[in-house]
């Protein structure tokens, strides 16, 4: 068991720095969007944040057979600093996405669409690669994860899988799990048919 500040040191305040960066980022884009508005909007639902504890880091570094110092924690991996935003629909994931993709404060280094791609187990959401590039978190990567909150309760539930050494019926479990996933894309795709329905006033 190693501390964070022992693993990081100084870095650690550089790593903060760059998580609150982002998540007052995500505030102005929600004050953006309300802006004008005289409903509420709120796309973003619930956003959470994390910086990697030392221990998670160490032994993903291993796995990928990284050095395991501090050089690589902030250059092999991307998401010492992880950003998760939940919304409640599936295009306000594209629109934050898209607003984030076009910040001239961050540098995109790649980005996943698990929407249009969803992995073999189900799991979708938007994922973007990012490095900083103004403020006191200057230079820092970041991972951001975008998702809708009926995919966020999936995976939540499916990440617990990884952490259990044995799985009773595995391979139900496994296809159960798929079969919801692929339940709540499709559902998530009626919700926003609906909406778009209620802001459109369609006959
Ligand atoms: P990591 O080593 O986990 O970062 O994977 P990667 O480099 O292939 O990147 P990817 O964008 O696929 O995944 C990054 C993060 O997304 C993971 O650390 C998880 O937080 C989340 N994630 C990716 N795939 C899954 C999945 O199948 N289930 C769940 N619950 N979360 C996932
Ligand atoms: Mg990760």
């Amino acid at each position: 068991f190693m501390r964070d500040e022992e693993f990081y040191g100084p870095s650690l305040c550089t790593l903060r720095a760059a998580e609150q960066y982002l998540l007052e980022m995500v505030a102005e884009y929600q004050s953006e969007a309300a802006s004008g508005k005289t409903e509420p909007v709120h796309p973003v639902m619930n956003c959470r944040s994390r910086i990697k504890t030392a221990d998670s880091m160490i032994k993903k570094l291993e796995n990928r057979g990284f050095n395991t110092d501090l050089h690589a924690a902030l250059t092999d991996v991307y998401d010492a600093v992880g950003i998760r935003i939940v919304c409640g629909f599936v295009d306000d994931v594209y629109k934050i996405a898209a607003w984030l993709e076009k910040q001239e404060t961050l540098k995109i280094i790649h980005r996943k669409d698990y929407f249009a791609w969803p992995k073999p187990n189900g799991y979708r959401s938007y994922h973007l690669c990012l490095q900083i590039r103004a403020g006191d978190a200057k230079g820092t990567m970041a991972e951001i994860q975008i998702r809708t909150m009926a995919i966020d309760f999936w995976a939540t539930l499916e990440h617990q899988l990884k952490y259990k050494r044995k799985i009773p019926c595995e391979e139900l479990i496994r296809k159960e799990l798929k079969r919801c996933a692929d339940e709540i894309a499709a559902t998530d795709i009626s919700m926003q048919t609906i909406r778009d329905m209620l802001e459109n006033d369609f006959e």
